[in-house]
């Protein structure tokens, strides 16, 4: 169901691969709700992913841009506020990668490189986005910035490597620069930390599929699926959530707040029945 809540909002999604992605949804609730924008994403992306054929669902204009690079950051803004005829009203930051997931160095076996690379893409990109922005002044007051970011910055999961000192940095970037953007411009900045999700870089990570399990079991709610994501990240761009910012916003059916369900409880007491041990190097390597 639509509300209109983004009736005469100008945006820029980043972060869009395929229909899987949670900036894809994003784009399509964010239409659905009136707003126009633009969508960026590397160019190796735009070449191998579907972004096309969400730009012209949304009649958005798609514009390359590496987010580590504040040349290609500084067009997008300057481009999108051409094209969209105005200011922007809100931003979403969807981007995320690892050489040390996507080359299984595990966490105590890091490619420092490697590491280098994760906390300038998955983070410091959105500092290098808030800074662009905020020389640029290319956001309206009361506008809105949004990072996904995810459970491992508080706690730690088997598995999710360098991503989780990634996400911490990426929350800590959100509530000092949120503190600036706040006081001189009005301006909201948050993260959203949602479930594990099956996109491109959620099954990146090492056993996903028994986490999906886990936390399904383990959230009184249930997993967050992308759509809802979705639901939740126009909540935080329209004009109903204007005193929200600085914060790190658990979207995740409770997940972060549990320590033992019933579900979980069932499972784990069934495991005592069966020879299902963990394997050896799982217990040394990571
Ligand atoms: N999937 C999950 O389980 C989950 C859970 C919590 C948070 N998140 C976060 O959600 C965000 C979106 O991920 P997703 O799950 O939709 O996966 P996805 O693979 O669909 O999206 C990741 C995006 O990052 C982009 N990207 C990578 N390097 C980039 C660069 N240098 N410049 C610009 N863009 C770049 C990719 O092209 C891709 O579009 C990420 O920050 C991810 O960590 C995901």
């Amino acid at each position: 169901m639509a509300y209109n809540l983004l009736k005469g909002k100008r945006g820029i999604i980043f972060g869009a691969l395929d229909n899987n992605s949670i900036a894809w949804k994003v784009a399509e609730r964010a239409y659905e709700e009136g707003a126009i924008f633009t969508l960026s994403n590397t160019p190796t992306a735009l070449r191998f992913g579907e972004m096309d054929e969400l730009a012209e669902k949304c009649n958005a204009v798609v514009i390359p841009a590496d987010a580590t690079s504040i040349h290609d950051l500084t067009q997008v803004f300057e481009k999108s506020i051409e094209v969209l005829g105005g200011k922007i009203d809100f931003v979403l930051h969807s981007i995320g990668m690892s050489l040390n997931v996507r080359k299984k160095r595990v966490y105590n076996d890091l490619n420092y490189e490697f590491l280098n690379k994760t906390l300038d893409i998955s983070a410091v990109s959105f500092h290098k986005m808030l800074q662009v922005a905020f020389k640029l002044d290319a956001i309206n007051e009361w506008g809105s910035v949004v990072a996904l970011s995810y459970v491992a910055a508080q706690r730690t999961l088997y598995g999710y490597n360098d991503m989780a000192d990634a996400k911490a940095l990426l929350e800590s970037i959100a509530r000092s620069f949120g503190y600036i953007y706040g006081r001189e411009r009005k301006i909201r900045v948050n993260t959203i930390s949602q479930s594990p999700t099956r996109t491109t870089a959620g099954s990146g990570v090492k056993g996903f599929d028994g986490l999906l399990d886990f936390t399904e079991r383990m959230s009184p709610l249930g997993n967050a699926t992308a759509d809802e994501c979705a639901d939740y990240s126009i909540t935080l761009f329209s004009d109903l959530t204007r005193k929200v910012t600085m914060q790190n916003l658990f979207h995740d059916g409770g997940f972060s707040n549990m320590g033992m369900s019933l579900k979980a409880m069932t499972m784990y007491n069934k495991s005592f029945n069966c020879d299902c041990e963990p394997e050896e190097d799982n217990l040394v390597t990571d």
